[in-house]
């Protein structure tokens, strides 16, 4: 089954790179790299060449054997695991130099294993086909952003789904504000802004019964040691590092993430849910008092926001004194 989702590849990958990590103020001999990897010496250099085309400095040295010739900053899971905070959330973790979309893994997992536990977080270095809401493509560079999705199980009805979304939101405004010293604010629903300009975004997806939900992807693209951004997204977009002056680390502000949603999570029985909402009114500028326009896919509605209602959905005051509820859409201007 998991052959078929080609995780092989990476997971070799990982493991030359973690032999050579530990390694790094000597060249380690090929014969010994390719006996602990179980690969034959044609195949240990086909895939350091696949790393370098990653951009990983690997020195080939005549007659000893490969070294780091800089630390790269890589998200193994052999690093993250024994740092992880959590209790359950990131036990499994799927790691990728290169993906399609950590989303679109996501789902291939879920097809093929319906026993794909609750927390599991898949991690791409890069995307190939990066997907953004309502179907725009994400901005993926090697290396640079934070790539990653989690699977969720939720025992809950389909209808308190976004909560869980704006629990994300929540959780990684706080993991960067923290590692960073930014001021993030939280765009209506889930958009990360630094100084006005995103930073991350959020694409949720639901496999669910009329009642229950099966499982639900949270994919999340983060903006963290960029130098510039393309020229279409400079305007509206900004890193961490354009932001703060200074690179961030990746491993940390996941770390953090991961151990602040599962503090949501846990308490999400009981008053969890009340919890969520306010500490995102508190976190967001869109909260209330905002006049913004919102194209929901059916019209475009304008008012003044009133906060979030028990599930997650914004209150716009309209012009005749009317609020509305809006469960989803795209804010189109605001001021
Ligand atoms: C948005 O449009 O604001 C949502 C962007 C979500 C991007 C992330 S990157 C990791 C995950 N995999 C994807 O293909 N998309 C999400």
């Amino acid at each position: 089954m998991i052959a078929r989702l080609n995780i092989a590849m990476d997971r070799k990958l990982d493991e030359l790179v973690f032999a050579l990590l530990q390694n790094m103020t000597i060249a380690v001999c090929w014969e010994k790299l390719a006996r602990d990897l179980g690969v034959s010496h044609s195949t240990l250099v086909r895939w350091v060449e696949k790393l370098r085309s990653y951009g990983l400095e690997i020195r080939g040295e005549l007659f000893t054997g490969y070294r780091l010739i800089r630390l790269p900053d890589i998200m193994l899971p052999k690093l993250i695991r024994p740092r992880l905070r959590t209790r359950s959330l990131g036990k499994d973790i799927y790691h990728f130099y290169s993906v399609d979309s950590t989303n679109a893994f996501a789902s291939r997992l879920l097809a093929h294993d319906r026993k794909v536990v609750d927390g599991t977080v898949i991690v791409a270095e890069a995307q190939t086909a990066g997907r953004g809401r309502l179907g725009r493509p994400w901005h993926s560079e090697p290396e640079t952003g934070l790539y990653f999705s989690l699977v969720l199980r939720p025992k809950i009805p389909p209808s308190l789904a976004p909560l869980f979304t704006l629990a994300t939101a929540v959780a990684m405004h706080n993991a960067v504000e923290r590692n960073t010293r930014l001021d993030v604010d939280i765009k209506w629903p889930n958009d990360l802004l630094v100084n006005g300009r995103k930073v991350c975004g959020i694409l949720a997806e639901i496999q669910a019964e009329m009642d229950r939900v099966n499982s639900l992807v949270v994919g999340i693209g983060l903006n963290v040691n960029h130098s510039s951004l393309p020229a279409d997204l400079a305007e509206r977009a900004t890193s961490l590092r354009i932001a703060s002056g200074r690179m961030q680390s990746r491993i940390e502000i996941l770390l953090e993430f991961l151990e602040e949603f599962e503090a949501l999570m846990d308490r999400f029985e009981g008053t969890g849910q009340a919890s969520i909402v306010e500490q995102w009114m508190q976190n967001s500028s869109f909260a209330s008092g905002r006049r913004l326009k919102i194209d929901d896919g059916v019209r475009v509605i304008e008012g003044l926001t009133r906060g979030l209602n028990p599930i997650g959905a914004l209150r716009l005051e309209t012009h005749d004194g009317a609020i509305q509820e809006v469960y989803s859409g795209d804010v189109v201007s605001w001021t």
